[in-house]
């Protein structure tokens, strides 16, 4: 393993490649990673990078993210089956269909997409900004929010929005169980729940504290409280650990299955020994037909623009 482990950062100096991982992959391809981070961390590293390599390890969507905001990089990912249930549930034809079904509308896509879909959209937002960005859009203007519709229930709930929501969901975050937290809940009274926007409307009722991965984490450390019940992927659960290593956090079970975690399969599927074939072979590139990726990269900019300026 300790093998496997240096061949990977001596392939990743001599190529110039950064390694990039996402919370919700396996704890072991976490801690090799130049850096980890939640979803909008990852598209803003990857536009500032000096590297000649950037390797994605998360899902699918990231990658193509990347390529489209590095065209002279080449972008790899360690397994093209490594998808998102979320992406897949807003095919661009469908979507299409429905934007020309709400003229007038601004289109707001989650990052959670595919590149097709994301050239459909007017701004692209993660879960860290979308409730900042939405608010940045005159009260006046109608919305389409997809494809997350829970997201966009929580986003329309606390910004008192009636966006038109596309149907789609994630399938690990769509699973919570509202009983099987509350039982944990019942044995740590004091614990604090955190939850991630992307769960069903009486999960997001129970948190403490709701946000993107990256704010879970924040509030984690910052908080005062020592136990925390977390529904998200359970791959978080591993910088929380490292970086507040006296805290105690239990992951929110899902609603079909005696055990405790919650995985997303397609996060898993990246491992160590994909990631060092990966480098090894510069293989597989993602690749985003031009046509797209010119079109796709104007709401991913307008995100990261307005990011920054909302930060300010
Ligand atoms: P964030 O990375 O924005 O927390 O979203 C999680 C996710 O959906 C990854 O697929």
């Amino acid at each position: 393993m300790q093998d496997i482990k240096s061949e990977i950062r001596r392939l990743a100096r001599e190529k110039n490649a950064v390694i990039m991982a996402h919370y919700y992959v396996s704890p072991d391809v976490q801690d090799i990673a130049d850096f980890i981070g939640d979803s909008l961390a990852l598209a803003q590293k990857a536009a500032e990078t000096t590297a000649d390599i950037i390797v994605l390890c998360g899902v699918h969507f990231m990658g193509e993210t990347a390529a489209i905001l590095c065209p002279d990089k080449k972008v790899l990912v360690p397994d093209t089956n490594a998808t998102c249930s979320l992406a897949e549930s807003c095919p661009a034809p469908e979507f299409e269909a429905f934007v020309k079904a709400h003229p007038g509308h601004t289109v707001v896509s989650y990052v959670n997409t595919t590149a097709a879909t994301k050239a459909l959209t007017d701004i692209v937002v993660t879960s860290s900004n979308a409730r900042q960005i939405v608010e940045s859009i005159p009260a006046e203007t109608p919305i389409i929010f997809g494809p997350d519709q829970n997201l966009g229930a929580y986003i329309n709930s606390v910004t008192g929005r009636n966006m038109v929501l596309w149907n789609g969901a994630c399938h690990v975050h769509a699973r919570f169980s509202v009983e099987k937290i509350l039982q944990i809940k019942a044995e740590h009274p004091d614990a604090k729940v955190l939850v991630h926007p992307e769960c069903k409307g009486p999960v997001v009722k129970l948190a403490d504290k709701v946000g993107s991965t990256a704010a879970l984490l924040n509030f984690a450390i910052n908080d005062a409280a020592t136990t925390f019940i977390v529904a998200t992927e359970s791959g978080i659960l591993h910088e929380m650990q490292k970086k507040a290593p006296h805290k105690t956090f239990i992951p929110a079970p899902p609603d079909d299955s005696t055990c405790g975690c919650n995985e997303c399969e397609y996060m898993k599927l990246v491992t160590l020994e994909k990631l060092y074939r990966c480098l090894l072979d510069e293989q597989p590139v993602v690749t985003v037909d031009a046509d797209v990726a010119a079109k796709a990269i104007r709401p991913i900019n307008r995100m990261l623009e307005l990011s920054e300026r909302l930060k300010q």
